[in-house]
């Protein structure tokens, strides 16, 4: 009986927090344990990131990456459910992008990408749209402050530098990425840095989030404790 309240009663979840806290690793279960849909926003802002990388504004012929403003109605997002993974992929102008957005080269331009405004305002529209309807699991970093501040579970992911740059650089290591660990700290730094300085919707967390340090903790343990949360939530009346 439980379990069909479960699925009748759809909420909104909002995960925002630091980068590489395992948000949409965890988001990605969650949703699927709720049968919810999960939208990886960070996906988005790294697809544009390719997008600008591969039109020469970073380390090309462009060096404004404000001129990107100008092609941003040329570039469509669209992600697509990978029924094999188990997972949606995301889709750059019709091209399956999902492995070479998680790249080094992206990680280290996007937050970039992500400070410029009129960026911010395009994928905005299109997530806040993309989260009308409840049964969603969204990640990211002003999920719960501005692209759906009526979630009704938000959470904000924290864990130290140190343990997140570990993970990360464990993950470039087996994709054959040629790095060190020196230089993964320094980008997982920088990119706190950015985004949580930058003028349009910095990386904050919003008032009724709940705080989740998971730098001790191992995947399944996170996932219950989360999984708990929304169960409580779902179940409130
Ligand atoms: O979650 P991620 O590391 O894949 O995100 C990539 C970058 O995109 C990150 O540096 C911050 C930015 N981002 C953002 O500004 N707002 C979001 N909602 C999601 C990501």
């Amino acid at each position: 009986m439980k379990e069909i309240y479960f699925k009748m009663k759809k909420i909104t979840i909002a995960i925002d927090g630091y980068s590489s806290t395992g948000k949409s690793t965890i988001a990605k279960q969650l949703a699927k344990s709720l049968e919810y849909i999960h939208i990886d926003t960070g996906a988005m802002y790294r697809a544009v990131t390719l997008f600008a990388i591969r039109n020469g504004f970073f380390g090309g012929t462009k060096d404004n990456p404000q001129a990107l403003v100008k092609l941003l109605p040329t570039i469509n997002l669209k992600f697509e459910y990978n029924d094999a993974l188990g997972f949606s992929e995301m889709y750059l102008n019709g091209e399956n992008v999902e492995d070479e957005i998680r790249s080094l080269l992206v990680s280290r331009n996007v937050s970039e990408v992500a400070a410029i405004e009129q960026v911010r305002y395009k994928l905005v529209e299109i997530q806040k749209e993309m989260g009308k309807e409840k049964g969603v699991v969204m990640d990211g970093r002003d999920i719960g402050t501005v692209v759906l501040p009526d979630a009704e579970l938000k959470l904000f992911m924290t864990a130290s530098a140190e343990k997140r740059a570990t993970r990360r650089y464990k993950e470039l290591l087996d994709k054959g990425e040629v790095v060190t660990f020196a230089e993964v700290l320094k980008n997982v730094q920088h990119r706190d840095y950015l985004d949580s300085n930058r003028e349009f919707s910095p990386l904050k967390k919003a008032k009724d989030a709940i705080e989740f340090d998971n730098s001790d903790m191992g995947l399944n343990e996170q996932f219950e404790r989360i999984q708990n949360f929304a169960k409580r939530v779902i179940e409130r009346p």
